[in-house]
């Protein structure tokens, strides 16, 4: 079964073609971060301004590197939320019309779900269950993920994600958006050891993350050292940060590994592409018995070949949208509105 897949929820506009869940025949991305460089984050309107105007394309190009035409196709898929309302209105709407012109079933798929998916693609012998740890822009979670479309929430943040907090600590030291990249680079030069920034865990819910503290913590610190016109070495400041944040996450997705029983662990979101946090769960999974799951660099991101694998087992389990679907910003991986 060949899904064309469709993802615009925030700042990359992409369109890919998989074949029964696991096997890319194309995968076009369009990155707008130069766009919404010069503004230090992404402005929604001027998101949802370049998905019009670039998604046609994308979508034409996906088809031709697959060598595929709409008749080919069995099923069209889309991220339908969360994410910014506008920008996932575009390729919801784009691809409810072409469901519709060419009478195929029109698959909604949550952002989150096609994160954890983009494992399926680099390991084809992954299957549920499996314990997975979502880390993103706007996501911080460890997930049971029981079978391809049945999950549940083991520990989440309660205020921000790891990402924003990678983003925010990365301006403050004066790196481009988005920080977290640039963040992991700079810190690969530094000692983590040189400073020491707050680690937060919960004695009630001990698998869930709080990382406003260690946001405020480097603000804090950087905006000391200009007003006492101290110099600190700023690969250290990232080592030490990304330190205590990759820190927290392993700790609490291992903790709830052994407390749960699982033995397969799978990361999923923009941040599984750090370092540090990959160099940690390799060595804490070699030293426990877990076989770890990491996506290649390339599916880290945002992209749409993960909407068209996780679309697959969302067909799979009956789950198909008519034409009057909406998006929604916000709405657990569960499915619920929140
Ligand atoms: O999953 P993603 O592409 O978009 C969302 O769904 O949010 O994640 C983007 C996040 C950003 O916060 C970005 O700074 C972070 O992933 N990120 C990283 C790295 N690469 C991307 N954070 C830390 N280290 C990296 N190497
Ligand atoms: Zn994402």
């Amino acid at each position: 079964m060949k899904i064309l897949a469709i993802e615009t929820s925030c700042d990359e506009t992409a369109a890919a073609v998989v074949e029964n869940g696991r096997t890319i025949l194309s995968n076009a991305v369009f990155s707008q971060i130069e766009v919404h460089k010069e503004y230090g984050g992404v402005v929604p309107e001027i998101a949802s301004r370049y998905h019009i105007e670039k998604i046609s394309q994308l979508v034409e190009q996906a088809l031709e590197e697959s060598n595929c035409s709409m008749e080919d196709i069995d099923a069209v898929a889309a991220t339908t939320a969360p994410g910014l309302i506008g920008a996932l209105l575009v390729g919801l709407n784009f691809a409810k019309a072409l469901a519709f012109r060419h009478n195929k079933p029109f698959i909604p798929v949550h952002h989150i779900r096609g994160h954890i998916a983009a494992n399926y693609l680099a390991y084809p012998e992954l299957e549920p269950f499996f314990l997975a740890l979502v880390v993103s822009g706007g996501h911080s979670h460890i997930v049971a993920v029981e079978s391809y479309t049945g999950f549940k929430v083991i520990g989440k943040t309660r205020d921000d994600a790891a990402g924003e907090a990678f983003d925010k600590g990365a301006r403050v030291l004066g790196l481009p958006y988005p920080g977290g990249v640039h963040m992991d680079r700079l810190a690969q030069q530094g000692n983590p050891q040189t400073f020491k920034f707050p680690k937060v865990h919960f004695t009630d819910a001990p698998y869930d993350f709080s990382f406003s503290g260690v946001k405020t913590s480097i603000v804090n610190f950087t905006h000391q050292c200009k007003m006492k016109n101290e110099e600190f070495s700023a690969p250290d400041v990232a080592a030490g940060y990304m330190n205590a944040i990759t820190s927290v996450l392993c700790e609490n997705f291992v903790k709830a590994a052994r407390e749960f029983g699982y033995k397969k662990l799978v990361v999923a979101g923009g941040v599984s592409a750090n370092s540090m946090l990959r160099e940690k769960l390799n060595e804490i999974c070699k030293a426990e018995g877990y076989s770890l799951y990491l996506p290649p660099l390339s599916l880290c991101g945002d992209n749409a070949a993960m909407i068209g694998a996780q679309g697959y087992y969302e067909f799979l389990a009956g789950n198909i949208a008519d034409m009057s679907l909406n998006a929604y910003a916000t709405k657990s991986i569960l499915g619920e509105r929140v």
